[in-house]
């Protein structure tokens, strides 16, 4: 139990209204006096003093001469990729899930997560989040996937589409196939580094895979998104794809391995339809249904990555 955490989260709740409203983007041309801030972002000023005074006592903005500033801490976490304190907007998909975390409620008596609708803007802050957690992780992960493997090799990303492991893979030289939704493959497309061999192919997991054959399927933190059965039947579809001898890797977060699964597990709970988390047995099960052998584990920053290969 961690009392100190039972607080309104102020940090998130302010910083996020701040980008929200365009505070960020309004100061990052240069420093502007508090009129012409209330001008630009048509505020009231009573609101607009006290969220700006709020975002210079936590450390994202200053007031010099008059003009109001992004500080040179926040400009590195917000602006300057190549920094180690850099975020971008990727904690904005953490307030924007806000609102659902706070249906859990009603969810609790009906057991089903509101629909919902991701604007391009939220789309946006999804594949920051989503690249902001793969960061520190994907070269151990991927060096861990390609071990013994041919070269150069096929490999499949399902569920890829935000390119985070994708672009490693094809730094080792892997023909990649990446397999996302239409909506983030249309939006990532441009994002295909020049020259990588990196295929991005728009599609629905659930219903079939393009067509093989691979040496590797890689499946990073989509098996939370649904329930037994999908998983089941998903890697019945990749055993199909995978040449004999064929390599499966499933990053996640495995129930009764990660200290996360608890809170990954309510998190699918008010954002999905049945997706959780799965143990490291239900896991075997379903490899070994679909011809897998027993997957070998190894443990990155909270979460798992299990590796099996096709018999
Ligand atoms: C949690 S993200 C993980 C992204 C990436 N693999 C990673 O680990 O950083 C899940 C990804 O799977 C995609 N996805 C979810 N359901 C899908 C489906 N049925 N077919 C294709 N893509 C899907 C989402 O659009 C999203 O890009």
């Amino acid at each position: 139990m961690d009392h100190s955490a039972l607080v309104l989260p102020e940090e998130l709740l302010i910083v996020g209204a701040a980008v929200e409203a365009g505070i960020f983007d309004a100061l990052r041309e240069g420093a502007l006096p508090r009129e012409r801030l209330q001008d630009v972002l048509g505020a009231d000023r009573r609101a607009l003093d006290a969220v700006v005074d709020a975002l210079a006592a936590l450390g994202y903005l200053q007031e010099r001469e008059g003009r109001v500033a992004i500080t040179s801490q926040a400009w590195k976490a917000f602006f300057d990729e190549n920094h180690p304190s850099y975020l971008g907007f990727s904690f904005m998909h953490a307030y924007t899930r806000l609102q659902t975390w706070l249906r859990l409620p009603e969810i609790l008596r009906t057991g089903k997560a509101p629909s919902k609708e991701r604007s391009p803007e939220r789309l946006q802050y999804f594949l920051q989040a989503m690249r902001h957690n793969a960061r520190k992780i994907a070269p151990d992960v991927v060096a861990l996937c390609l071990e013994g493997m041919p070269s150069p090799p096929d490999v499949l990303d399902v569920g890829g589409g935000p390119l985070n492991y994708a672009t490693v893979f094809a730094g080792y030289g892997a023909r990649v196939t990446v397999l996302d939704t239409p909506e983030v493959v249309s939006y990532m497309q441009r994002c295909v580094p020049p020259g990588a061999a990196i295929r991005l192919v728009a599609g629905d997991f659930t219903r079939e895979l393009p067509e093989g054959p691979y040496h590797l399927a890689f499946l990073g933190n989509i098996t939370h998104i649904y329930g037994p059965d999908e998983n089941q039947s998903l890697f019945q579809r990749l055993a199909r794809v995978l040449d004999p001898g064929g390599r499966v890797a499933v990053l996640d977060v495995v129930h009764g391995l990660s200290p996360r699964a608890p809170f990954m597990r309510v998190n699918m709970l008010v954002s999905s339809r049945g997706g959780g988390t799965w143990t490291l047995e239900q896991y075997t099960t379903w490899l070994n249904n679909a011809g897998f052998g027993a997957p070998r584990v190894h443990h990155i920053h909270l979460r798992q990555l299990l590796l099996a290969e096709k018999a």
